[in-house]
């Protein structure tokens, strides 16, 4: 069986994004792969974070993670900072990265232009953690949204430097994103993707909104005044961001959506995409609800941390070894 592994990082709270590029996936996935997917924690600190919100929200990403159906008998599910070798890999694959190849990346140029209060050297070694994150655990495929391809990219580069120059050690992995929602674009301003760093909260719609805001940010999600539901990216960004959104969820092709739309108005066609959105985001608040008020998250974690730890510490051995950083 082929390996996968991804990882969330929870800065915020998990929205409608995150479920459509990236979690959705991960339960599909579970049962044709040997999958491994975690909670980024190491890498939401590169910016401060107060520390009741950040526990809160790793606390919510697991539930949410179990809540959209990743089963813990069938994937590995754990915490980044409970698996010691990510940081140790982290740091020898820092060593392997240079300068120039981290600071072109798109994320890290985008962060600290936004941020004035300092740029943490965390932000700029992030790839490298990452790299490490992925190869570990000789991952085969790393599935994640479009943003992140190019640190999916960098885990190749740095695998293939390090084979070269130590002798084959990593496997080298391959992004893999999915065909329609690998970028789901905010509601208020449909050329931006959704994201929690929205400067208005109406763009994005979070997993753990109650129902009556979900609905009420779709109906008044940003459209044009071109006035039919057609498939066009350029010059209909928001209708086709609902398309794609509507799609992804109900399974119907956009072409069928299309054409049952035409001639009919935006008002009718919001609609269907709120009931279908609400129906799948009350599905998991249900589970939610229940995770939230049992065990299930520690016990997860725990057999989680174990698994995780034997496979990667095995591999961070070999990697000291064939440095030369460990004697023994
Ligand atoms: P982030 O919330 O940026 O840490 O992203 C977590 C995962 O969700 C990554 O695989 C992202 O690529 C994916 N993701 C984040 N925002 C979106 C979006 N608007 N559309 C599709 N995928 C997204
Ligand atoms: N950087 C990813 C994000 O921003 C999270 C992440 C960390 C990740 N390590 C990973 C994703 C390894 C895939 C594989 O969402």
């Amino acid at each position: 069986m082929k390996r996968m592994l991804s990882g969330i990082k929870p800065t915020g709270q998990l929205h409608l994004g995150n479920y459509i590029g990236a979690l959705r996936n991960f339960v599909k996935y579970q049962d044709d792969y040997e999958l491994y997917v975690f909670i980024a924690n190491l890498h939401c600190v590169t910016f401060y974070q107060e520390p009741r919100v950040l526990r809160k929200n790793l606390k919510d990403a697991i539930a949410l993670y179990l809540a959209c159906g990743l089963d813990p008998e069938k994937c590995t599910i754990f915490l980044q900072s409970d698996v010691f070798a990510h940081a140790q890999l982290g740091w020898l694959m820092a060593c392997q990265s240079y300068m120039g190849e981290l600071s072109r990346m798109t994320q890290f140029k985008e962060k600290s232009q936004k941020n004035d209060e300092g740029i943490t050297a965390g932000l700029f070694t992030y790839p490298s953690l990452m790299a490490a994150d992925i190869l570990l655990y000789d991952a085969d495929y790393v599935p994640v949204g479009d943003d992140q391809k190019q640190h999916v990219e960098l885990a190749r580069d740095l695998a293939i430097r390090f084979n070269n120059r130590y002798s084959e050690t990593f496997v080298v992995p391959e992004p893999l994103s999915p065909k329609v929602g690998a970028r789901i674009m905010s509601l208020s301003e449909p050329t931006k993707k959704m994201s929690k760093s929205d400067e208005s909260d109406k763009g994005c719609i979070y997993l753990l909104d109650d129902l009556a805001t979900v609905r009420k940010k779709i109906m008044s999600a940003v459209t044009d005044n071109l006035a039919n539901v057609d498939y066009d990216k350029e010059n209909q960004p928001g209708i086709s961001n609902l398309l794609e959104i509507m799609s992804s969820l109900s399974g119907e092709a956009i072409d069928s959506i299309v054409s049952r739309y035409q001639g009919k108005g935006y008002g009718e066609f919001k609609k269907e995409v709120a009931d279908v959105v609400c129906r799948e985001i009350e599905m998991i608040q249900k589970k939610y609800d229940k995770i939230v008020k049992s065990d299930l998250i520690e016990t997860t974690l725990k057999q989680g941390a174990e698994e995780a730890s034997k496979i990667s510490y095995r591999k961070l051995k070999k990697v000291q070894k064939k440095m030369g950083v460990d004697i023994f």
